[in-house]
């Protein structure tokens, strides 16, 4: 296959079937979005906010570009920013994983590191000064309609078109902006009204279930940290406020049903699937996995499930997932080293 810019690469991932770890008459596919080019599903995001202000002429050439994210969106816009020749700075608290700052700085971006104690709103306030000081483009993915827009206009239709036959009675996912879930659901509530919508957020950080009230200036930002938000080891989830762009999903009442999952679960399930599945995706998969498999526990026979996988394991290796990977031979395979 050919193509002529590998922007053109991105979207229409493939909704893999689970062979190994589904229940008996429960059938559930994934949608892999570690095939987009920069291996997560932000490269969607990406490439639509930059080539929105282009259109918008909010950004010209060569004009620097800032965005504060927990790791996938920067690694997303690095790569765009990379082909389109824009500078990127990206502000990121200090706790996401050390395969992100070092490919975003592969891909030429500058990575500043905001305290992981500030939370998801120390980097943006960063964000936000460097924009005001410089005059540069601020990407502002939690507030940019370029966000939720583009996984109406992708990600939404390609799971309509692989599923309307078939038909899909739940989608779950998870959310770090909303964008996901709220284009998704736009596309969904209207195509398919059966298909539930389900979404989930980490056990210890019930922001949506809590129901308070996210504390907002006149642009939508947030002002202050959500009161139940509490660090959790699911990088690219749920950060310490509710995203303008998952607002429209609560305001809508796009959410079906919201089920917490824990972190230990979503480490449990990422294992299973690279094992069991050959499907390789990070703590965050792993967890939307985790959910999938308690729905189909009481979901009618013959019932589909869909499952977002946002991104890959590989960007995960310094993390808690692969603490007991060894890099060095354990003693089973020692043993069998020495047997012949
Ligand atoms: C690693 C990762 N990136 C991105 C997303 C989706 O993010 P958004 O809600 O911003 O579309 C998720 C959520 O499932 C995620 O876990």
């Amino acid at each position: 296959m050919l193509y002529e810019d590998i922007l053109d690469t991105i979207g229409n991932t493939p909704a893999i079937k689970i062979k190994n770890l589904s229940p008996k008459d429960i059938n559930i596919y994934v949608k892999a979005e570690f095939y987009n080019p920069a291996s997560s599903v932000k490269d969607r995001l990406a490439k639509n906010i930059i080539e929105e202000a282009e259109k918008k002429s909010l950004l010209t050439p060569g004009q620097t570009v800032v965005e504060a994210t927990s790791g996938n969106t920067g690694v997303g816009l690095a790569l765009v920013c990379a082909s389109k020749n824009y500078p990127l700075i990206v502000t990121m608290p200090d706790s996401a994983s050390i395969e992100r700052r070092k490919l975003m700085r592969f891909l030429g971006a500058k990575v500043l590191l905001t305290p992981a104690s500030e939370g998801g709103t120390g980097a943006y306030k960063k964000a936000q000064d460097l924009v005001r000081a410089n005059g540069w483009f601020y990407a502002r993915q939690f507030e940019n309609t370029a966000n939720a827009d583009i996984h109406e206009q992708t990600t939404g239709i390609e799971i309509f078109n692989d599923f309307k036959e078939m038909g899909l009675d739940y989608f779950v996912s998870g959310y770090g902006t909303g964008g996901t879930f709220t284009g998704v659901a736009r596309v969904l509530k209207e195509k398919m009204p059966k298909t539930k919508l389900i979404i989930t957020e980490p056990d210890v950080a019930p922001l949506l279930a809590s129901n308070v009230t996210q504390e907002r200036d006149e642009n939508g930002s947030p002002i202050a940290s959500h009161p139940k938000w509490n660090p959790h080891p699911i990088q690219g989830w749920t950060t310490d406020f509710i995203p303008l762009v998952l607002q429209e999903s609560v305001d809508n009442e796009y959410i079906d049903e919201n089920i917490p999952v824990s972190g230990d679960d979503g480490i449990y399930w990422s294992k299973e699937l690279a094992s069991k599945e050959g499907i390789i995706t990070g703590v965050s998969g792993g967890s939307t996995f985790a959910v999938a498999m308690n729905v189909a526990k009481t979901a009618p026979k013959g019932s589909t499930i869909l499952c977002m996988i946002p991104d890959t394991a590989e960007r995960y290796m310094s993390s808690i997932l692969f603490d007991d990977v060894n890099s060095e031979m354990n003693a089973d395979e020692l043993k069998l080293f020495k047997s012949v």
